[in-house]
């Protein structure tokens, strides 16, 4: 039997939202009941786990203040793209979460960054955008389309893999395919199209494979600093398999995210320097 790999942490730079105008007011993804009720202190409690939790992981989180009327904002993933300092807008599908994209260009202004691009073209930032050491994976079929995968390799001068999504659950790549380390996936292969899934095979071919049940409970929406992997508890058997490799999992709790159809990774934007 062969021992997994000694996995390391590297300090991670995150963008959060809180979750103070959280509601399920529209649905624009199938996880959405419009109008589902949902627990606004306890969304904030589990909110405050995954923030907590990143802090004590030695991690920096920094917030972007939530707007009223924009429900969705909790999802900070869906604000921009930043790679190398270099920070790429959103432009959302839906016009209910338009306006969370000016308010993270002015977020990324203030902070002081200056290569800054607004969008022609439909992306929903991490949503769609999955940074590994030799690509971005990109997501497209629902929200992300292939202009916008254009725009990305454009401005950010790395090679794009463009992924068709097959799986209106899946609507987004980033709730079917999480980077844990390096080059190194996991991916529910049943989200993309026959195609793609070949991509993936030739790309990655030791990727973690991850079955229904775990994908079904969003345990693919998971943040990794290249040794702790924060995901969904109530994927089990990811976390056995993860456990495997070598990885720390993590589970955590984010029920009522769910309801807006996001979790772990959809509340976590990722600033790469
Ligand atoms: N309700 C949001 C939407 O449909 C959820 C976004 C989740 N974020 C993510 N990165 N997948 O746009």
């Amino acid at each position: 039997m062969t021992t997994a790999p000694e996995r390391t942490a590297t300090p991670r730079h995150y963008l959060m939202c809180r979750p103070d105008h959280f509601e399920v007011a529209y649905a624009i993804n199938p996880w959405m009941t419009a109008g589902k009720p949902v627990d606004s202190e306890l969304t904030l409690l589990q909110w405050e786990s995954l923030r907590d939790l990143y802090l004590a992981l030695g991690h920096r989180v920094d917030v972007i203040e939530p707007l009223p009327g924009l429900p969705d904002m909790v999802f900070a993933a869906n604000g921009a793209t930043v790679i190398d300092g270099r920070v790429l807008g959103a432009r959302f599908r839906h016009t209910e979460r338009a306006d969370e994209a000016p308010a993270h260009l002015d977020w990324y202004r203030s902070a002081g960054y200056r290569s800054i691009r607004v969008p022609v073209y439909v992306n929903e930032g991490e949503g769609d955008f999955a940074v590994t050491d030799s690509w971005i994976l990109a997501g497209r079929g629902f929200r992300c389309t292939p202009e916008g995968h254009q725009e990305a390799q454009e401005f950010f001068g790395r090679p794009v893999i463009s992924l068709e999504l097959a799986d209106p659950r899946y609507y987004h790549l980033d709730v079917a395919l999480a980077v844990l380390d390096g080059d190194e996936v996991m991916y529910y292969p049943e989200a993309f199209t026959p195609g793609s899934r070949r991509v993936l095979a030739r790309l990655f071919p030791d990727a973690l494979l991850v079955g229904r049940a775990d994908a079904e409970v969003m345990g693919l929406n998971a943040v990794s600093d290249g040794r702790n992997v924060i995901l969904p508890e109530t994927a089990r058997t990811l976390a056995a398999q993860l456990t495997e490799r070598g990885y720390h999992p993590i589970g955590v709790d984010l029920s009522e995210l769910l309801k807006g159809g996001g979790s772990v990774k959809c509340c976590t934007q990722e600033i790469r320097a």
